[in-house]
């Protein structure tokens, strides 16, 4: 193109955000009079406060929080209002709202443009979240036998015990050991373990959010054509996949066939429920391919961040590692790691969430699209097609709700639940308007009782079998790795790992 083509798409890009944030304030003066701001305000407020926030110079969410605790406001994002929740009345509010009203999918619909990016209406009947509860978590305590090994071989190849220190690289470890367990629920072996299926790892998930990113910006009716352009790289990936899934399928189906519907061995993984549980017309490898990826990115990302951040904890905090052992030691010796067994770890689940509390939540959590005008109980509303968001990290942070909450406390929740002797409302799967790891309400992640069973289990083993430090010994933890508004785990930093030095 030549520069003057340049020049002209610039202006009228220029053009089209300014004309935006224009539109933008005069909603917000017609709509939102009565509705807290933060940020800029006046006829390019949002814009500026757009680029503001996207690019880290200022922090709306965690500014808003902290002077209008309780109440509803405004941050400034271009294309669409977005207003954060904070506080528990009106964060009951969005909890006890219907689907029809405040609708996640409608807000990952939007988010992950999964119109253009999955399938069209993929998630007008999102059956494959239903099978994670369904099939994964009801049977939790049957498959949990097979899950224990999986975590040991996983462990034992990739981080093979030995005399000396040696060092991993937490993130890559963290995330190839989740990544062996959640194949093995979601497609069993041998695919689980086929070394091509695994590389496909994240590619498929950076291919969403690149693609989503761009398309999410693009003007509707020029969203077929960009996504189409933009599309190398998911077909290739879902291509990729098919690969491996179409045998695997044709094997089951032939199977099925000679022994019948319930053939002896058949496997209880995701593959079985969705070949058997969608929709005739979902049936093709394609279909079932795209749903197992679909799971797929809303399990292993944020199931292998937890257990990388973990063991940073436990290297960084090595004090609570003799507690940790004393609790964990005598259950194991007596019943060995099961479902039953990991239930009385209470300390080793205080441990993780805490965890979980510190790193995680995420400044914009709990994301909801407004399907139909809604009045909060403080008597602000909030129109159809804006978003409303809660602030998982401000929570967290919050020392209304915790004591000293940038401190790492790793027993914070063992001593409440045993000052109140309550043994339900302080575990890792329980959630509420002041821990927001896993969403709150109906749609709380339904994956949490199984990942908390993983981490509880992965982390019982480390104990039991490695010592684990820092890779430097200043005790500094390797700092989080940011993205917008959440953080990871640092992704270079490295972990260093021994036989524990006392095992029998
Ligand atoms: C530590 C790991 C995990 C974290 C922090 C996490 C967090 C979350 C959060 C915050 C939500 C949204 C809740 C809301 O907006 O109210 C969610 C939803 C979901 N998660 Fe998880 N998740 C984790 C692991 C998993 C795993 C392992 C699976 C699957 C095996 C899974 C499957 C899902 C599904 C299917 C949904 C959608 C729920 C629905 O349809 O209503 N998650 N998760
Ligand atoms: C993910 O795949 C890449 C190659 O595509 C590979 O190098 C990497 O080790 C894989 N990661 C995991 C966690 O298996
Ligand atoms: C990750 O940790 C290493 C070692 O502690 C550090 O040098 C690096 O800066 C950290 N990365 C980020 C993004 O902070």
């Amino acid at each position: 193109m030549s520069s003057s083509t340049w020049l002209t798409l610039a202006v009228a890009l220029i053009s089209l955000l300014l004309a935006r944030s224009v539109i933008d304030e005069r909603i917000i003066r017609s709509k939102y009079k009565n509705v807290i701001s933060v940020g800029p305000s006046g006829m390019f407020g949002t814009l500026i406060g757009t680029f503001q926030l996207l690019l880290g110079y200022r922090d709306f969410i965690q500014e808003g929080y902290e002077k209008h605790y309780g109440k509803l406001f405004r941050i400034p994002t271009l294309f669409t209002m977005t207003f954060v929740v904070t506080g528990h009345d009106l964060l009951e509010d969005v909890r006890k709202a219907s689907d029809d009203q405040l609708s996640l999918y409608g807000s990952i619909k939007e988010g992950m443009q999964t119109d253009y990016t999955m399938e069209p209406h993929i998630l007008d009947n999102p059956y494959h979240f239903r099978f994670v509860h369904l099939s994964l978590t009801r049977d939790l305590g049957g498959r949990f036998p097979e899950l224990r090994e999986e975590v040991i071989t996983a462990f034992s190849e990739l981080v093979p015990p030995t005399d000396d220190w040696t060092s991993f690289p937490a993130w890559l470890t963290g995330k190839s050991i989740v990544l062996r367990v959640t194949n093995k629920l979601f497609v069993g072996p041998p695919l689980c373990h086929d070394l091509d299926y695994n590389d496909i790892n994240d590619t498929y998930s950076d291919a969403l959010v690149k693609t989503a990113l761009i398309v999410g910006l693009t003007p509707d009716f020029l969203k077929p054509i960009v996504a189409s352009t933009l599309y190398f790289y998911i077909p290739k990936t879902l291509k990729r996949a098919m690969k491996h899934v179409a045998p695997l399928v044709q094997e089951r189906l032939e199977k099925e066939r000679t022994f019948g519907k319930d053939w002896p061995g058949k496997p209880n993984d995701l593959l079985s429920w969705l070949m058997e549980k969608a929709p005739e017309s979902d049936k093709s490898v394609r279909a079932i391919t795209i749903r197992l990826l679909a799971t797929m990115f809303a399990a292993y990302r944020p199931a292998s961040m937890a257990l990388t951040q973990a063991l940073f904890d436990l290297a960084t905090y090595p004090s609570y590692i003799p507690e940790l052992r004393a609790e964990i030691e005598p259950i194991v010796k007596e019943k060995g790691i099961t479902k039953e067994s990991i239930n009385k770890m209470y300390k080793l689940d205080s441990f993780i969430k805490e965890s979980l509390r510190l790193r995680g939540g995420g400044k914009s959590s709990m994301p909801r699209k407004v399907l139909k005008d809604f009045t909060f109980s403080d008597g602000n509303t909030v129109y159809t097609g804006s978003t409303i968001i809660a602030t998982g990290y401000a929570i967290h942070h919050d020392a209304r709700h915790y004591p000293d909450p940038d401190e790492f406390d790793g027993f914070r929740f063992a001593r409440l639940r045993e000052a109140e002797n309550d043994p339900v409302r302080y575990q890792m799967v329980s959630v509420g308007p002041t821990y927001m790891m896993f969403g709150n309400g109906r749609h709380a992640c339904p994956g949490r009782f199984l990942v908390s069973a993983l981490l509880k289990t992965m982390l019982a083993h480390v104990l039991m079998t490695y010592d684990v430090k820092l890779e430097q010994d200043d005790g500094v933890r390797p700092p989080d790795k940011w993205f917008t508004f959440a953080p990871a785990p640092n992704e270079t930093a490295s972990l260093m790992f021994r036989k524990r030095a006392n095992l029998a």
